[in-house]
């Protein structure tokens, strides 16, 4: 652990509590930067072949990560948004088919089903506190037409986490296609494509993977892959990559059919020498400091009448995101006040964001409790 956290740097006068938002970068991942930037300037591009090692390094890295049968299932996007606009416009819909999903969901998880109107498909929107649990909420507004159901998998405002496996399963039966927005789960809790039956995960790397914004992992089933029809085409993305005097072509048979033209180098340098870190310490290790965090914050905000929680605290029901509100305050205000003393942490349901990651200090998290009482 000790060693983990020498690669967390933030100076002192800043504390980062918002992990679900955008992360700071550990040292290995400023150092791969660093010495890709300087390679490029004193050799140009001839260690060519070794970048795309590391591209295919990340690639192993990602599908260990999530239990992904083989790097072949993974492509690497831009973002979460464009894997979700992959999946929404590669389906062969039909006038009269729904997409079932909840009404917590981040935009980028909404807007690209809404847009889907345009060719006859209804987006519902399950209100996840009108059933006995969340997942029943969202069974109830399946019918006949449902072809997908697609759900963070921890919800970004609340912090709610879903059971997935039992979605999974659910979908399975039906032959419902099932998609996950693994932002907020992967790279903080454990996460696995193959027990929760997915066919689609999408997750950008700049959150609890502690990589950059924009590069994105993207799974998806061999078979449910085939179904997705593609709608970006470029060198990169057919079977005879680099053969460029070969006019006849075919489409990648693996994950690489969705990566059209040259790849974020740099970015998956970063992301590379993030997830070794993530894989070094553990998923397992890391959930578990992860859930003490939230824990840690849940004790004290049940201790404290002035505070309370948004956040669900039943086990299973939550990962790395806290939401708490200050009871007779407006919440915006403080959220203010929080970020002009350098604690970075989000303004969401009404209430303030708090989301630490594995290596974050519990004393950090002592002190924000304080700063939130004391405004
Ligand atoms: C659940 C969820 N999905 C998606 C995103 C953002 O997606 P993208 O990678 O497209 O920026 C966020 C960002 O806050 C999020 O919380």
């Amino acid at each position: 652990m000790d060693n983990f956290m020498k690669e967390f740097k933030l100076s002192d006068e800043n504390i980062c509590l918002n992990h679900a938002g955008v992360s700071p970068w550990p040292l290995r991942t400023v150092k791969a930067v660093h010495a890709f930037a300087e390679e490029n300037m004193l050799q140009g591009s001839t260690r060519y072949l070794q970048w795309l090692k590391v591209e295919d390094n990340l690639k192993k890295q990602a599908a260990e990560l999530i239990n992904a049968p083989s790097e072949n299932d993974i492509a690497l996007l831009k973002n979460t948004s464009e894997a979700l606009s992959i999946v929404a416009y590669g389906l062969d819909w039909n006038q009269g088919d729904n997409v079932v999903s909840s009404d917590q969901e981040f935009p980028s998880n909404r807007i690209v089903w809404e847009s889907l109107s345009s060719r006859g498909v209804q987006f519902r929107a399950a209100d996840l506190s009108s059933a006995d649990s969340p997942e029943d909420a969202l069974f109830s507004l399946v019918d006949a037409r449902t072809r997908l159901i697609s759900i963070s998998s921890v919800q970004y405002s609340t912090g709610l986490k879903m059971d997935l496996k039992r979605i999974g399963e659910f979908c399975r039966e039906r032959g419902i296609l099932f998609c996950v927005d693994a932002i907020q789960s992967i790279g903080a809790v454990r996460f696995d494509v193959r027990e929760i039956h997915a066919d689609f995960v999408m997750a950008d790397g700049h959150k609890w993977m502690f990589g950059p914004e924009g590069l994105a992992i993207f799974y998806s089933r061999p078979d449910a892959r085939k179904r997705l029809t593609l709608n970006q085409y470029g060198w990169h993305m057919v079977e005879a990559v680099g053969d460029f005097n070969q006019k006849s072509w075919e489409v990648a048979k693996t994950s690489r059919r969705f990566e059209c033209g040259s790849p974020n180098m740099l970015c998956i340098h970063a992301l590379n020498a993030s997830l070794s870190l993530l894989l070094e310490a553990g998923p397992e290790h890391i959930e578990h400091e992860v859930l003490k965090r939230s824990d840690y914050i849940f004790h004290a905000v049940n201790t404290i009448p002035e505070l309370e929680l948004i956040t669900p605290t039943e086990s299973g029901r939550y990962a790395g995101i806290v939401t708490l509100r200050r009871v007779n305050t407006d919440n915006e205000v403080l959220y203010k006040h929080l970020m002009r003393n350098n604690i970075l942490c989000a303004y969401r349901s009404g209430g303030i964001r708090l989301s630490p990651h594995f290596y974050t200090p519990y004393e950090v998290l002592d002190t924000v409790i304080e700063k939130i009482l004391d405004y």
